[in-house]
């Protein structure tokens, strides 16, 4: 299987990237299945409605059979960057699973716990592990992720999790496909 770590910040000096490589990296280590960085910048997308749809998310949304959201929390939520992302593809998303990452002061949990709201109405299911990362602990200087070895057991633990449903859901997206 194929899975995508959806990266969902796209601001200047933005720290997502250095916590989807720490995600990769594990993961690439855990298992035979492949994971693959998705930045939600590098897809330019409009805000929903006000430009012309990039095909070409839709399509790597629809390609993935799981994903790993790398959240941040802004204001007590998602940012708005991954909540368009999310809008913006709709059967892409249908009956996968997904792994949540969060980090911010209080480790993103509000924004992991908002972003579970909105994976249930893209019929995607989110595992119960949320390995959640505390800008003052695990970062230096907020900006230079640096977490401690024990955070590893969580991560490898959501993995485990995402491809077991994973896996599930393969023969449902078959039988939908049937
Ligand atoms: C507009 C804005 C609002 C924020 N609000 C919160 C917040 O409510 N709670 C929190 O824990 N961190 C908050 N932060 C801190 C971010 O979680 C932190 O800057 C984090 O690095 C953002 O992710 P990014 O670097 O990938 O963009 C906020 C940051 C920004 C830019």
């Amino acid at each position: 299987m194929k899975f995508g770590i959806i990266l969902g910040s796209t601001r200047e000096g933005r720290v997502s990237p250095q916590v989807g490589e720490y995600i990769k990296k594990i993961a690439d280590g855990h298992s035979v299945h492949e994971f693959e960085i998705v930045d939600v910048k590098d897809y330019d997308l409009p805000f929903l409605g006000t430009g012309t749809p990039n095909e070409a998310w839709n399509k790597k949304i629809d390609e993935l059979d799981g994903y790993v959201f790398v959240v941040q929390e802004y204001n007590h939520g998602m940012s708005a960057s991954l909540k368009n992302a999310l809008d913006s593809a709709r059967e892409e998303w249908f009956n996968k699973a997904a792994g949540i990452v969060s980090y911010g002061s209080g480790g993103g949990i509000r924004a992991a716990e908002q972003l579970r709201m909105v994976l249930g109405e893209q019929k995607v299911a989110d595992v119960r592990t949320n390995p959640a990362f505390n800008l003052f602990t695990d970062f230096e200087n907020f900006s230079t992720f640096n977490p401690g070895a024990h955070m590893e057991a969580g991560v490898s633990d959501m993995l485990t999790e995402l491809i077991e449903w994973s896996t599930a859901f393969d023969t449902i997206r078959e039988k939908v496909i049937a």
